[in-house]
């Protein structure tokens, strides 16, 4: 059932049941974080390795009293600029936090989503959730309740429709080693962004040796077409022009003829407008039974990084 009012998705969560939850960032896969059995169904449903960790989402700042032992001043000072919002932190957990919720690590990840429908029902319930994004492992994730119900159907009991997610990313996941910001996924909030208030961050992104940090997978947020990810975007339309192909360029592609069999889209050179859509595209033209999608690599900044990440790992092949 897809509804836009609470008051089932409360009683659903209290009785350690799972629901399609929205975020500014994308849909996520809900239940108590302190019940196991809500934890152990996520896992299930999303078919995700034991060993990847969960997000806790958060309602209001003094209910990370309890589930985290320290708040470095650095963590203190991006709480204030960036809760509510697409920003989540690794914080040293309490007991409080089970080692399923952690996959037995020392930290816990926690954010505060920006969304008014998310917040009042954190506010409501008296236990924070756990929410790892609304897809099958490894697949794109969810930026409508639609995309989460065509994922699991009649699998969950409620799905909270909270409109399409303005942000369309994930949250940025961002660490402390002493002083220093470490950012471990790149999302919505941007580098630029953490840098005007932190200064210089330094990024792990790409670092595949940590298997402690699972959802760094290289392959990560793929259609069940293959996805090109191309810096030249001419050269390949060429190269594949007898297939049936959906191009996605960034800006304009200046004086391009149409081809038959090619179909073309355009994120108008807006990052924001491309980090808000990349994945509804991707969700509709993977149903579209292209032999290929080409998607013309995002300038190297602000919400570009993040696009591009995404990209790269969503076009790697199996
Ligand atoms: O925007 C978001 O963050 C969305 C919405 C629903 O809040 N959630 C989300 O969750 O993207 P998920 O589970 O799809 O991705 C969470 C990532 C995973 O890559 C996981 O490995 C990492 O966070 N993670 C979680 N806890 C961690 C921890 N304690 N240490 C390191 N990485 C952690
Ligand atoms: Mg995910």
């Amino acid at each position: 059932m897809i509804t836009s009012t609470i008051h089932l998705a409360e009683t659903i969560l209290k009785n350690d049941g799972v629901i399609g939850f929205p975020t500014e960032t994308v849909y996520g896969l809900a239940g108590s974080a302190y019940s196991n059995k809500a934890i152990q169904s996520i896992f299930q449903l999303k078919n995700r390795p034991h060993n990847n960790p969960l997000i806790v989402h958060i309602g209001s700042v003094h209910q990370l009293e309890g589930i985290v032992r320290e708040i470095p001043p650095k963590a203190n000072v991006l709480i204030n600029q960036f809760w509510p919002g697409p920003l989540t932190l690794l914080l040293k957990k309490s007991s409080k936090i089970s080692d399923f919720v952690t996959a037995g690590q020392d930290t816990v990840a926690i954010r505060m989503p920006n969304h008014p429908l998310a917040l009042e029902l954190l506010n409501k319930i008296d236990f924070p959730l756990v929410a790892p994004s609304a897809n099958p492992y490894q697949s794109i994730s969810p930026t409508t309740a639609n995309h989460v119900e065509s994922y699991f159907g009649a699998k969950i009991p409620l799905i909270l429709d909270g409109g399409p997610c303005n942000k369309g990313l994930e949250s940025t996941i961002v660490g402390f080693e002493g002083d220093q910001v470490i950012v471990y996924r790149l999302g919505a909030l941007t580098i630029e962004d953490l840098e005007s208030i932190v200064g210089k961050v330094q990024l792990k992104n790409n670092n595949h040796e940590l298997v402690k940090l699972p959802g760094m997978a290289k392959k990560h947020y793929s259609p069940k077409t293959p996805l090109l990810c191309s810096s030249f975007i001419r050269n390949d339309i060429q190269k594949y022009v007898s297939k049936k192909i959906a191009v996605v360029y960034f800006d304009d592609l200046d004086g391009l003829e149409s081809n038959k069999g090619i179909d073309y889209f355009s994120f108008q050179g807006d990052l924001q407008y491309a980090s808000a859509n990349l994945y509804g595209f991707l969700h509709d033209l993977d149903s579209r039974n292209y032999d290929l999608i080409i998607i013309e690599k995002f300038p190297d900044l602000d919400l570009g990084k993040t696009l591009n990440d995404r990209l790269e790992r969503a076009s790697i092949k199996n």
